[in-house]
């Protein structure tokens, strides 16, 4: 206490409130890729690490007359507040996207989210008390790792090889935790055209992972904002397809539309639903009636099949040129081939060290996303992520021509002062699936 009776604060000299904040805050640290996008938006670096989309590739007039229609015709609605569970003409769409991938819902239960990271977000904040375990493929998305550690969850990865998750680690890894009385609250999977991964679950996997999540009364949180973007055989069928009431399936119009409208939505069994709506009203009321109406109008006017069709062909060149280049600079190295999606996952020998190496990369024009973003155990040293979806095929080209000169430089470097002979190379594709040390 000061001498007039007023708490002395504890902060420090950059953060006068250090010492006040909730401990929850403390699982909420800038991401590799955040702290990526200040240097890698410098227009002579070659970004191969964000994962945006190319939305250069959009009808834009269409989208402005959508825009002007929902204006002019529908003004005061589009800009008044809304429903927090969303409008029903969008929600009625969205039945029809997911029809796509097998999955037949009814329109109460879905729920329209600011993007599908609110609607991760919100799921967490339902389920996750501190110290319980959420499961995660090995490695898993950065963003969604974010929200777990923000809400105090212990993430618990589960192996995956070139077919997506593992059934057997699943199980094991259930058994084990089961076996030191540790809560397990949901599954978090992206099955299709992972990120960072870029692998897809294989659809004989699938029954199975539902069954053991079911006999172990597991929660799934399936998500899936990538699923029609596939290049050549469309993604099997959703978990959601296959188990209505075990699956809150996340869908977005982030990666087949654009990210900027922030139009994402949740299909949950109907329980969970009622209150996925409570838990979105009191973070925002509602979700934006502007952009959800302006994407039902993009929705009822424009082809939007051909254009996620155009997608398709823009980003299977880009991918197609990524690993055609990895393979004539980088052939020491291996890396998923994706059927879809935004992400190239690179395995380097054990020796070197993504994150490390980055200010290099970036010093030589090229940057990525270090493995370690994707772990929240600290894995994934010798993994990096690249991206296909934004750097033009020629950039594409010489960013990885970038990439080989610092991966070269620096095995030279180890060659030359580590003695270490020949060096230890990846066999295939690695997503340092070893169990963490608290399963060992
Ligand atoms: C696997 C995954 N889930 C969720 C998101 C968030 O997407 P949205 O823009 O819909 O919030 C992303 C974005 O990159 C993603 O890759």
């Amino acid at each position: 206490m000061t001498t007039d009776g007023v708490p002395e604060r504890t902060g420090n000299n950059l953060d006068p409130w250090y010492a006040n904040y909730a401990e929850r805050a403390s699982g909420l640290s800038a991401s590799e890729v955040r702290a990526l996008f200040a240097v890698a938006s410098r227009p002579e670096v070659v970004s191969l690490a964000g994962g945006m989309p190319f939305v250069s590739a959009l009808p834009q007039e269409l989208i402005v007359s959508s825009m002007e229609k929902v204006m002019r015709e529908q003004g005061p609605t589009a800009l008044q507040y809304g429903s927090g569970q969303g409008i029903p003409e969008l929600r009625e769409q969205i039945l029809d996207v997911m029809a796509l991938e097998g999955i037949h819902g009814s329109v109460d239960n879905v729920v329209t989210s600011t993007g599908s990271q609110q609607a991760l977000d919100l799921v967490t904040k339902l389920f996750i008390d501190p110290g319980d375990v959420i499961l995660a493929e090995a490695p898993s998305y950065v963003g969604a790792i974010g929200v777990f550690r923000s809400y105090q969850a212990n993430v618990v990865h589960v192996a995956m090889d070139d077919q997506g998750l593992i059934p057997e680690a699943l199980r094991q890894t259930i058994a084990h935790l089961r076996g030191q009385g540790r809560r397990i609250k949901f599954l978090y999977t992206i099955p299709n055209f992972h990120n960072p991964a870029g692998v897809t679950l294989a659809a004989e996997r699938r029954p199975e992972i539902i069954e053991i999540c079911r006999q172990n009364e597991i929660l799934i949180l399936e998500d899936n904002p990538y699923g029609l973007l596939h290049f050549d055989e469309p993604a099997p069928d959703a978990l959601r397809a296959l188990d209505p009431e075990g699956v809150v399936y996340l869908g977005s119009f982030s990666k087949t539309l654009a990210p900027g409208f922030r139009v994402g939505w949740a299909l949950a069994p109907h329980a969970v639903r009622e209150k996925l709506i409570l838990a979105a009203e009191s973070a925002i009321l509602s979700p934006s009636s502007f952009s959800q109406m302006v994407v039902s109008e993009y929705l009822a006017t424009a082809d939007w099949r051909e254009q996620i069709d155009r997608f398709r062909g823009v980003y299977r060149e880009r991918k197609d040129v990524m690993v055609e280049a990895l393979g004539e600079h980088l052939p020491q190295l291996s890396w998923t081939n994706p059927n879809g999606g935004f992400y190239v996952w690179v395995t380097m020998p054990e020796m070197l060290d993504s994150k490390q190496m980055l200010p290099r990369a970036v010093k030589e024009l090229v940057a990525y996303t270090p493995g370690t973003a994707f772990f929240a155990d600290g894995r994934g040293r010798h993994a990096m992520r690249l991206s296909f979806c934004y750097p033009t095929t020629d950039q594409i080209r010489v960013g990885i021509r970038r990439l080989a000169t610092v991966v070269n430089g620096e095995l030279d470097l180890l060659d030359t002062f580590a003695g270490t002979g020949p060096l230890s190379l990846p066999p295939s594709p690695d997503f340092d699936s070893a169990p963490p040390s608290d399963l060992k």
